[in-house]
């Protein structure tokens, strides 16, 4: 078992770092910049957590990606001493899916919703997903035993507004925003729930859907495979629950699907398929202003940011505002 709780903050001051560097770069319509920034970051304070840590999910392959990338080590383990010499220490060994910038686009134009994402589970703990689409349906703890991927979309909203004890009209389903999905729109509008169509970030619309309060009920559609692996984790800490499918087209998806050990192409995975770890760590932060999380706020002497840090094996949900003071001299706190 992870020692989750020292690691936690640790983690938490990963994705923190990674939110801040990227919140500088809110609407100047760079993206590659505002990724790369919090790539950067999350690179540079990862080296420092005491892990033996390994990238399951990341950046992509080695050759496609200088940082994060699928199977880099990271983490104390690989540091050296100034004679060139390892730590003679002994880290526990960590598997890390990371989405540096979820949302890529929404903090380039400054939208709501952005923001960094870090899991992280003992070795074999969080699966090793092709960057493909996945089919997904994400719902919370009351409606996760009624839903199934194969179902009629009508026969799932009207399991899961049951559950709620709400009328169908009186859900609000998250889709994304893609020609993909007319027909699943068109579906669910003909039962009478309310949609909610973004722009990008099925990851934070599914932490939403498993969060009471935030008023989203399910998220439906097609979105990336890495998102869903790290939503896995996420309903791992929230005892909500991924419904998921990868979409496997073509015979080069096939390959880089065998590539990572998977071979029943049409296999419905739950978050525990996704995220099986015995523990698991899910961290956030908020880069811009969302559902879930405030956006990085700059002030004279200072930055504040607003994360979830979650556990499973031990259960622990937090929500941390951090208010991270640069000079110290004229402290001079904001609220
Ligand atoms: P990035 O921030 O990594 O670009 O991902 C944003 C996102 O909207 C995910 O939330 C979603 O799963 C995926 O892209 C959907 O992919 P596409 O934009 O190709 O439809």
């Amino acid at each position: 078992m992870i020692e989750t709780t020292d690691l936690s903050l640790e983690f938490l001051r990963v994705v923190e770092q990674a939110a801040i560097a990227s919140a500088h770069t809110m609407g100047q319509g760079d993206r590659p910049r505002s990724d790369h920034v919090a790539v950067e970051a999350m690179r540079r304070e990862l080296d420092a957590v005491p892990i033996d840590g390994t990238i399951v999910i990341g950046e992509g392959e080695r050759d496609e990606a200088p940082m994060l990338y699928i199977g880099e080590k990271l983490g104390l383990a690989q540091a050296r001493t100034p004679g060139g010499h390892q730590i003679n220490a002994r880290f526990p060994e960590i598997d890390i899916a990371v989405d540096p910038l979820e949302g890529t686009n929404l903090c380039a134009v400054g939208a709501p919703n952005a923001m960094t994402v870090l899991a992280a589970a003992p070795r074999g703990g969080l699966l090793h997903a092709p960057d493909l689409y996945m089919e997904k349906i994400v719902v919370g703890p009351k409606s996760k035993h009624v839903v199934d991927l194969d179902a009629p979309v009508a026969d799932n909203l009207a399991a899961i507004a049951k559950c709620l004890d709400r009328r169908i009209e009186d859900l609000v389903v998250v889709v994304l925003e893609r020609d993909r999905h007319e027909e699943l729109i068109r579906q669910i509008r003909a039962t009478g729930a309310r949609i909610h169509l973004i722009g990008d970030g099925d990851l934070s619309a599914g932490i939403a859907a498993a969060v009471v309060g935030t008023g989203v009920h399910a998220v439906m559609g097609t979105g990336g495979a890495p998102e869903g692996v790290l939503t896995a984790a996420a309903m791992r800490c929230l005892n909500g629950e991924i419904f998921a499918r990868l979409v496997v087209r073509t015979k080069d998806d096939e390959a880089r699907c065998a590539k990572m050990g998977i071979t029943d192409l049409k296999r419905v995975y739950r978050s525990a398929d996704l995220a099986p770890g015995s523990s698991i760590i899910f961290a956030a932060t908020g880069v811009t202003a969302g559902a879930l999380l405030k956006g990085v706020r700059f002030f004279g002497d200072g930055v504040r940011t607003h994360s979830i840090i979650m556990q499973a094996n031990p259960y622990q949900i937090r929500f941390v505002d951090s208010i991270h003071v640069e000079y110290h001299d004229t402290v001079r706190v904001q609220f």
